[in-house]
């Protein structure tokens, strides 16, 4: 990103203030963008008021904030109308996951904001390459998949369509580090991106274990947990490999891979839990139950939890062994 880029002259207009959409501008404002964002749904702007203010609260107790509250809010501009829209470089759309939906609102989009604006998608699954027809110069038309909550997480997914220019993603992947991300690059589409097709592939095996009798739902929990857990905050699968010996790996991977689980539809006991109207911690009722109290308590531990580990994958980033070489070089 270059020095002279000011994000005060990059207003960010998101569209959908829900669950993601009101991270999403709590991010923006910390980062030190004008926000406007437009809420399309008829009284659902109270609740996005609420939400945006809690999160400014958390995020100045955890010391995430240079000013006052009221100075970030104070570049917020919330309204029902796309038209309020007009000036804004980079929009993000954060609606339901509903592709009819999002094409209507893309369409509409397209009309109001510069030709030369972005506009992104945060869309969990849907192809880039086919929200990319809503809109004229498709060119300038990404996926940009965030992690809940977008203020504090450090996953920015950069997703290209084929109609995506490689040059306009750079620029989008520089700005992950002003929004404090470790911004990754999907360079051509492919169902899940990156983050949710590694993901499932875990999710798979798990099922398959529990579902073949092999293991409980507790345990293969306690192996990821403690397995997985130990490194992939720092490391990521790669250089674990490297770091453990890529022949070995090599070798287990002709003998296992045969045996992995390829089902093509999801799992006995998911399938179950669900048919029985299970949500997991939502409504107490998943692969683990939850009274009320746990609930909670689960919920407070786990917004605890996130905030050390992003502490911790600060202190660790993933060039952190260049900051370490550089530190060493201007000691001597
Ligand atoms: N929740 C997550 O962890 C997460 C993570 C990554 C991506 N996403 C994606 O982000 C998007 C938003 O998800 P969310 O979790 O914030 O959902 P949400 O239900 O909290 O919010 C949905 C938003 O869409 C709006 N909306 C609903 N129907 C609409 C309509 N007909 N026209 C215009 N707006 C409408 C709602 O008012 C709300 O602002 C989805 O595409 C989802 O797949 C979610």
């Amino acid at each position: 990103m270059s020095s002279e880029f000011d994000p005060k002259n990059f207003p960010v207009g998101i569209i959908g203030l829900g669950m993601m959409g009101s991270s999403i501008a709590v991010c923006m404002l910390i980062a030190g963008h004008p926000v406007t964002g437009v809420e399309l749904v008829e009284g659902a702007l109270a609740a996005a008021r609420l939400r945006i203010n809690n999160h400014f609260k958390l995020a100045e107790e955890k010391g995430l904030l240079t000013g006052k509250v009221e100075d970030y809010l104070d570049k917020l501009h919330i309204s029902a109308d796309l038209a309020q829209l007009k000036d804004c470089q980079l929009v993000i759309e954060s609606i339901k996951e509903d592709i009819n939906i999002k094409g209507e609102v893309f369409k509409a989009v397209d009309k109001i904001v510069s030709k030369d604006a972005y506009i992104t998608s945060n869309t969990s699954a849907i192809p880039i390459t086919d929200l990319q027809v809503f809109v004229s110069h498709p060119e300038r038309f990404f996926g940009l998949h965030w992690m809940e909550p977008a203020f504090t997480t450090r996953f920015l997914e950069v997703i290209c369509g084929e109609k995506s220019d490689l040059d306009k993603a750079q620029f989008l992947y520089g700005l992950g580090e002003l929004w404090q991300k470790e911004t990754v690059l999907l360079k051509k589409d492919i169902p899940g991106f990156i983050a949710n097709r590694l993901m499932y592939a875990m999710y798979r095996e798990a099922m398959h274990l529990v579902d073949g009798d092999y293991a409980s739902v507790e345990d293969v929990d306690r192996a990821c947990r403690n397995v997985a857990g130990y490194f992939i905050p720092m490391m990521g699968v790669f250089r674990w490999m490297d770091f453990t010996g890529i022949a070995s790996y090599r070798k287990v991977m002709k003998d296992l891979f045969p045996t992995l689980d390829n089902s093509d539809a999801p799992g006995r006991l998911i399938n179950k839990i669900v048919d029985e109207g299970g949500l997991g911690i939502t409504n107490g009722k998943g692969f683990y139950d939850y009274t009320e109290e746990e609930k909670e308590v689960w919920q407070k531990l786990y917004s605890d939890f996130s905030f050390e580990i992003r502490d911790l994958t600060l202190k660790y980033p993933a060039d952190i062994v260049q900051q370490k070489l550089k530190e060493k070089k201007e000691e001597k």
